[in-house]
């Protein structure tokens, strides 16, 4: 079960260099294990398989790899959204501004107008559901698109962050294949029960 090969590559491979940030950067974010990340397109493209998605989205850079994998298994192109410093006013552009927390700054989220319109329906994929600001950003680009957004689908969610439920208060359905309850140096916890 790749949830389990996720939390044993955690355990095994992992840092943690504080209570909050994970490093995993032998296999996930730096290093990309290339099996394995097409294998957690798979699961995202089961689990949110017949919901009629016509485009994956994620935030470069580390989003890229699983969402390019997701695409592959559902047949369908996926979007990286772009960082940039300058607002830049334009009307072919969606924007939402993100607050950076490790670096203390905010920059703008912005999505071409011409790939995502109200015909489109969105599968938002990433590495990590942290505080969710990024990905909050994301959602409402989506909705201003006039897309429809079907979830958001996270490789490794730290649980006890904001992430999910600032995303859950906006009706956004979240599934993760990883779910961290907490974390110290040495030792990571996973929520259990109901784990996607
Ligand atoms: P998020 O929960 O919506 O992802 O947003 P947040 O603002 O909390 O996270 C900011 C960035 O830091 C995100 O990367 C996120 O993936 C990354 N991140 C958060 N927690 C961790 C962690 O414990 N370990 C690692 N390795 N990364 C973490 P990003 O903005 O998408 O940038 P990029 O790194 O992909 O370029
Ligand atoms: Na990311
Ligand atoms: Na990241």
């Amino acid at each position: 079960m790749l949830m389990k090969v996720l939390e044993e590559r955690i355990r095994q491979e992992g840092s943690i260099l504080s209570d909050t940030v994970l490093k995993v950067d032998s296999f996930l974010n730096h290093q990309v294990d290339t099996q394995l990340a097409l294998e957690i397109g798979e699961q995202f493209a089961q689990i949110f398989a017949n919901r009629g998605i016509t485009k994956v989205i994620t935030i470069e850079a580390s989003g890229i790899q699983f969402a390019m994998a997701t695409g592959i298994a559902l047949k369908v192109p996926f979007i990286y959204a772009k960082k940039k410093k300058a607002v830049t006013l334009n009307e072919q552009v969606y924007t939402a501004p993100v607050y950076s927390f490790t670096k203390q700054e905010t920059y703008q989220v912005c999505v071409s107008a011409k790939y995502l319109g109200p015909h489109d329906k969105v599968l938002i994929v990433d590495d990590f559901l942290a505080t969710g600001a990024a990905l909050v950003g994301l959602v409402d680009i989506v909705s201003v698109s006039g897309a429809e957004l079907v979830g958001v689908g996270c490789v490794i969610e730290k649980s006890f962050q904001e992430g999910r439920s600032l995303l859950e208060k906006k009706g956004v359905e979240v599934h993760s294949l990883a779910r961290i309850a907490a974390m110290s140096p040495g030792e990571v916890t996973f929520v259990r029960g109901e784990q996607t």
